[in-house]
């Protein structure tokens, strides 16, 4: 059996003492039995995934899992956002208990953020605790959410309200999937990449400029970049905090005002990712007038998010509306809504902002 794939792939390791474990970066890894073979020793493996991306990549997985796993089962779970709930949760629940899974049974995510988010949480919670391998076929999951460990479903009051923090053995991220994406996809995954621009590395924002019509087209070498350099830099924020003690929450960059947006307009309405390509430009006025960037800067970012194929003009929900949802942020402190702002171009903090400011981003973001 060929083992090319995982040897030409590239590797970035996010260091969390024994928690640690790789991300494999590269083309043709699902299908690779050699991609597996650093897992821990098990009989029986659950492969975790949904209606559209079972029939393109369940087989591959079951293929090469096959050649170590006595027992490859797959359960595909409802499709989309609006499934990010108990009653999904529990699905994977009755699978696992249905199949005589045990301790060391592990499990696959395969698919996009929602599959990872709600397999990861079940992982964290099924006999307190198994492992999973996290297998993302979108580009927003291969660049944020299957990696870190931050597992969640949603509460009809708030988004990913109810999860833990648990990681992964191992995080493959195969490029060649990112080829059967729709296009509204790659757009929601790039605001992902530009995010971490403005928090952590203007080189990199200056880089995704000079590719955006490269990673919209999906140039196979843009994408490789922009997912190996996504991962190394959450990688490193992760590393220095694991649970979000502080510095991790630059990484909800936009987020607020996102979450706020998604939730607002019911779960789906708007992608994840567009929710936040639209919440940064909020976030980045926000960022201006509290003193951390000029207008410049706010037209800049606010024209990348527009060229990757994002909305730029957030949904008029009324600000009342924008303030009580955004108080439920989990970064909101007795119900004191904290911000993620640029302090200046490349760095991010956390603070409050006083509500005449966010009602006055508000008044001018919204369409
Ligand atoms: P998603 O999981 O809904 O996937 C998007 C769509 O693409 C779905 O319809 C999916 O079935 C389909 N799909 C997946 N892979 C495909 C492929 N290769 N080809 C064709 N179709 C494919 O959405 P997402 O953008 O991947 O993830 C969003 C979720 O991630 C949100 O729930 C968000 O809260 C969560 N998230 C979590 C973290 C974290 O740190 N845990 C970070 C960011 C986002
Ligand atoms: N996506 C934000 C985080 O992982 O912390």
């Amino acid at each position: 059996m060929s083992s090319v794939s995982i040897a030409a792939a590239e590797r970035v390791g996010i260091d969390l003492g024994e928690r640690s474990y790789p991300i494999v970066i590269g083309p043709g890894l699902l299908a690779d039995p050699a991609s597996y073979a650093d897992l821990p020793a098990s009989a029986t493996a659950l492969v975790v995934t949904n209606t559209t991306v079972a029939p393109l990549y369940a087989q591959a997985v079951c293929g090469a899992l096959g050649e170590r796993f006595r027992s490859v089962r797959v359960l595909e779970l409802p499709d989309g956002e609006a499934h990010k709930n108990w009653e999904t949760l529990n699905l994977i629940f009755d699978a696992l208990l249905g199949h005589g899974a045990d301790r060391k049974t592990v499990l696959f995510a395969l698919g996009g953020g929602v599959v990872g988010d709600v397999t990861g949480f079940a992982a964290a919670c099924y006999m307190r605790g198994v492992p999973f391998v996290q297998l993302p076929t979108t580009l927003l999951a291969q660049v944020d959410s299957s990696v870190g460990g931050k597992t969640a479903i949603n509460h009809p009051l708030g988004k990913n309200m109810v999860g833990a923090f648990y990681q992964p053995r191992l995080v493959l991220c195969d490029l060649d999937t990112l080829q059967t994406l729709p296009q509204r996809e790659i757009a929601a995954g790039l605001a992902e990449i530009i995010k971490y621009g403005p928090i952590a590395d203007m080189a990199f924002l200056d880089w995704i400029e000079a590719n955006i019509d490269a990673l919209v087209a999906r140039d196979a070498s843009a994408l490789a970049h922009a997912v190996r350099r996504s991962c190394e830099i959450k990688a490193a924020v992760v590393g220095q905090d694991e649970r979000e003690s502080g510095l991790r929450a630059i990484l909800n960059f936009g987020h607020t005002f996102g979450h706020a947006i998604e939730s607002g307009l019911g779960y789906g309405e708007w992608l994840h990712g567009e929710a936040v390509g639209c919440g940064m430009v909020m976030a980045a006025h926000l960022s201006e007038k509290l003193g951390g960037v000029d207008i410049a800067f706010v037209r800049r970012l606010t024209a990348l998010i527009e060229r990757a194929g994002l909305p730029v003009r957030a949904p008029d929900l009324g600000a009342e509306r924008y303030l009580s949802l955004m108080r439920l942020d989990k970064k909101s402190e007795a119900g004191e809504i904290r911000f993620v702002v640029i302090d200046t171009p490349g760095s991010a903090v956390m603070r409050p902002a006083p509500d005449a400011l966010v009602r006055q981003v508000l008044a001018e973001c919204c369409a």
